[in-house]
């Protein structure tokens, strides 16, 4: 049956990917808490929005694009839980404008569990016992 309400949702391929990766860094790159962050650290953006195009279509498809370390730089930038919650909150209504509800909670839960592995390695880096906050253990 035809689903008026699907009609502007895309599907999970790499050109949707593509789309929700460029639209996160627009509004990200210009959010005042986490824009800064971005805009002193990424040099190339078009490098940086292919490799997170990549990480997400390993995630989300399976495809094996990324290959890369993705903890490491995060654990090296002094981020506190302000900035994922920034970084969560925009990805999350991102996904929203371009997915349907069941495929953008699909990325955000994927996003909440990241990002909470990432929020307890940096409390691990500095000697501290963290439970995760945006998923469930
Ligand atoms: C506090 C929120 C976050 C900030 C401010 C942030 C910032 C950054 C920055 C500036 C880089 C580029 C590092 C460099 O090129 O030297 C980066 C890389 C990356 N970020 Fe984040 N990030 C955040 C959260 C996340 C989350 C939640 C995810 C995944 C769901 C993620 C995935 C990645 C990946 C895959 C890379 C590429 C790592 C590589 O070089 O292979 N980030 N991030």
């Amino acid at each position: 049956m035809h689903n008026p309400q699907a009609i502007d949702h895309f599907e999970i391929d790499d050109q949707s990917i593509a789309l929700l990766v460029r639209t996160f860094y627009g509004r990200a790159r210009q959010d005042e808490l986490i824009g800064p962050i971005f805009n002193r650290t990424v040099r190339d953006w078009e490098h940086h929005i292919g490799k997170i195009t990549d990480f997400w279509s390993s995630v989300m498809l399976r495809t094996s694009r990324y290959d890369g370390r993705p903890m490491r730089p995060h654990l090296m930038m002094s981020l506190e839980g302000e900035h994922f919650d920034r970084w969560l909150l925009i990805f999350a209504d991102t996904a929203r404008e371009l997915y349907s509800t069941e495929v953008a909670n699909a990325f955000i839960s994927m996003s909440r569990r990241i990002a909470d592995s990432f929020e307890m390695a940096i409390g691990t880096q500095r000697g501290e016992v963290r439970m995760p906050r945006h998923s469930k253990p």
